[in-house]
């Protein structure tokens, strides 16, 4: 199927010669700037219809998660795997067993044989999964888009991913062992604007992080910052700060992040601006999914991915019954503006993201 699809396309060259790059007209009349990119559409559209059915839901943000916990197998120094290289997939049986990879199983279970049926890399389904599955994401940005990685030859060790109880430093050590700055992991943390736990607190899975799971607006930067109320019952989470919007969980290395010095003051700068939040994503998680990659050896294929439709609203709000005083100051050089208006109605709890 992938070379019959590749026969089918036709190949011209630019008229003003070198500098300008071959086009190529797909079978499906789409223009794009490289004939490779012509074998991905069909695998776009399959991502859509079948993988994530064409919503903003659960495989959809798990496919953004296994992005992550992919591309994070890696160091500067070397040693701790070739990044964002399908090895997840590839070596499932040594990543999957690690704590921090707990759940990730059933993407993968779901994304090894379509890219087997597809013929496309475990790297591949993985990175270009993630930017198809943002675009079902109201207010998600286009993230630039490679294809083209090889198949994994070795799989990262354990302690690569982050864990939600490592303190903020053990977390930016780890991440600018593997190439992001503190900056970067507060745009990157914009992917559990559209993200639900499982793992951590069985009792209530799908439980998500904002209030509004299915769109990926800045809603979970304001809401992290709002006070919290120490978790009920006396179960092993007894004591922890909790989102005190019932439904909603809070990571702990969220709240975190969101009260220390280091990263607070983006943090707040991303819960007062959309657009700014969507750019810096944008740039940060294409990077993730190039990381331990050569782009001399990938094809940008960003032209083939669908741009998201709009979040509903430009700004965050207060959910039902919260406050400009329902902010917790952390940022120590600019006071949380009194600007943000509160949902209409009565509290209400934030649904669980369901099951897919
Ligand atoms: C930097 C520290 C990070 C920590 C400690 C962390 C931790 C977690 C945890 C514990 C969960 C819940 C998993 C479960 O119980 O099912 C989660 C979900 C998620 N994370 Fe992160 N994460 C981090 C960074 C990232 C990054 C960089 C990305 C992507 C760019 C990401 C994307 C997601 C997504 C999309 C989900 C939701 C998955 C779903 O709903 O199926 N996370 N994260
Ligand atoms: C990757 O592995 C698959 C399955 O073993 C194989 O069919 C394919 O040819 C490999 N691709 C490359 C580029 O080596
Ligand atoms: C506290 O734990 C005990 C057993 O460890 C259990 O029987 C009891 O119901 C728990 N109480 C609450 C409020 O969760």
């Amino acid at each position: 199927m992938f070379f019959a699809l590749f026969a089918a396309v036709s190949i011209s060259a630019g008229a003003f010669g070198a500098a300008v790059a071959p086009r190529a007209t797909c079978s499906d009349g789409t223009v794009v700037s490289n004939a490779v990119c012509c074998n991905f559409i069909p695998v776009r559209d399959a991502f859509i219809s079948d993988v994530f059915e064409g919503t903003c839901g659960e495989n959809a943000h798990s496919t953004v998660r296994i992005a992550f916990h992919d591309a994070i197998g890696f160091s500067k120094a070397g040693g701790k795997g070739n990044g964002a290289d399908g090895s997840i997939i590839q070596f499932e049986d040594t990543e999957l067993a690690f704590e921090a990879n707990a759940g990730i199983d059933e993407i993968a279970d779901e994304l090894r044989p379509f890219a087997q049926q597809q013929g496309i890399s475990f790297g591949d389904a993985i990175h270009f999964g993630s930017s198809v599955a943002l675009s079902l994401c109201p207010g998600a940005p286009v993230v630039q888009t490679f294809v083209g990685r090889g198949n994994a030859t070795i799989p990262a060790p354990d302690g690569t991913v982050p864990d939600p109880f490592d303190p903020v430093t053990s977390i930016l050590n780890r991440m600018a062992d593997a190439g992001f700055n503190s900056d970067e992991v507060i745009a990157l943390l914009a992917s559990h604007s559209i993200a639900a736990q499982d793992e951590i607190e069985p009792a209530i899975q799908r439980s998500p992080f904002d209030s509004t799971p299915a769109q990926f607006d800045n809603q979970v930067f304001l809401e992290v910052q709002l006070r919290g109320v120490l978790f009920p019952g006396n179960g092993s989470h007894q004591g922890e700060v909790q989102s005190p919007l019932p439904g909603e969980f809070r990571l702990q290395s969220d709240g975190a992040f969101a009260r220390d010095s280091r990263t607070a003051c983006t943090w707040q700068s991303f819960a007062l601006n959309q657009a700014l939040m969507a750019q810096k994503f944008a740039a940060a998680m294409g990077k993730l999914s190039l990381t331990g990659q050569n782009t001399a050896n990938l094809v940008d294929c960003t032209e083939i991915i669908p741009k998201a439709a709009p979040a509903p609203r430009s700004q965050a709000f207060f959910p039902a019954g919260k406050t400009h005083n329902d902010i917790e100051q952390a940022c120590a050089t600019q006071a949380f503006p009194s600007t943000l208006s509160t949902q209409a109605g009565a509290t209400t709890s934030v649904a669980r993201v369901p099951e897919q």
